[in-house]
């Protein structure tokens, strides 16, 4: 399976700050934004990435992560040039994608919870359909949200933006799929208000039968980075439990070493490369803990 960031978008409720940056390249506590969707992919199992970028950032996110060998992955970069809307990704992507399967995350989306991993690879595994993931949130009008039947528990009916949900369980912004996401997202049309929507794509999968959506329930947490308040929120949610316990959320140079991607040298030679900072001082202290273990 192959993997896709998409971290476009114009961010223009956090103006001005991302009037002169990409929103996901700034600061969720102590890394940048986009190293927690690119966590997520690597837990899956994932190591091909293309990370989409408004044309103007590219170079921003090639100074970042490079060619994706200091995590032990293959990165590449495409562009959207305008926000075309989610489902652009697989049009970008078509060539990138090729005959594989894709899994699609939004650069912005921060998860974190016991289990994670497993559910991810779970994902990563299914060989039919399409598997999204849905959050309890107390303000589903801002989303895609899906309704349930009552009796089996399966999706009924996904809205985008919907001014009268009929439930509270938004669409998270990470998305699993067979190849023929491609062909499907080929073939809708721009929405109302000028974008290819990903709720259009589930909902080929849900009018198929194919659309497998997993709950995650309140152990979890599905951070907002798009607002000033929920980008501090983040920032300070991830402090919080780095500090109590001690351990990163996403820091991708532990969790390739842990994979088995990278080696303890490279990790410490790439500890050299940081300097002298915190940052660094967690890599060579976590390289000496999982030594021991
Ligand atoms: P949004 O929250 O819809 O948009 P935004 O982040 O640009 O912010 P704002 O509303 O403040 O202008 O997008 C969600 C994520 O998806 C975000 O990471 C940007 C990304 N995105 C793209 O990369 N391309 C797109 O065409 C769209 C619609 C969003």
């Amino acid at each position: 399976m192959k993997g896709i960031i998409l971290a476009g978008g114009t961010g223009s409720r956090l103006f001005p700050v991302t009037i002169s940056i990409s929103k996901q390249l700034l600061p969720v506590h102590d890394k940048p934004m986009i190293y927690y969707p690119l966590g997520i992919l690597m837990l899956a199992g994932i190591r091909e990435i293309l990370v989409i970028t408004r044309s103007r950032d590219r170079w921003l996110f090639e100074e970042l992560l490079g060619d994706g060998s200091v995590f032990g992955l293959s990165i590449a970069y495409a562009e959207q040039p305008e926000p075309n809307g989610l489902a652009e990704a697989f049009v970008i992507g078509r060539d990138f994608i090729g005959d594989s399967a894709v899994a699609l995350i939004l650069g912005d989306n921060i998860f974190y919870g016991a289990g994670l991993p497993e559910i991810c690879r779970e994902a990563a595994a299914r060989e039919s359909g399409a598997t999204i993931f849905a959050y309890r949130v107390d303000d589903p009008q801002r989303y895609g949200v899906v309704s349930f039947d009552g009796q089996t528990g399966l999706a009924e009916t996904i809205e985008e933006k919907p001014e009268r949900p009929r439930s509270s369980w938004a669409v998270t912004g990470l998305y699993f799929y067979e190849n023929s996401v491609v062909d499907i997202a080929a073939s809708i049309r721009p929405s109302a208000r000028g974008e290819l929507e990903i709720t259009d794509v589930n909902r080929a999968y849900l009018a198929r039968g194919d659309l497998h959506v997993c709950r995650l329930g309140r152990g979890f947490a599905w951070l907002d980075t798009g607002t000033h308040d929920s980008l501090h929120d983040a920032a300070s949610f991830v402090r919080t439990i780095e500090h109590r316990q001690g351990v990163k959320i996403m820091c991708p140079e532990e969790i390739a070493f842990e994979l088995g991607y990278v080696s303890a040298d490279q990790v410490l030679k790439r500890a050299e490369l940081l300097g002298k900072n915190d940052y660094a001082a967690y890599l060579r202290r976590r390289i000496r803990e999982l030594a021991d273990a």
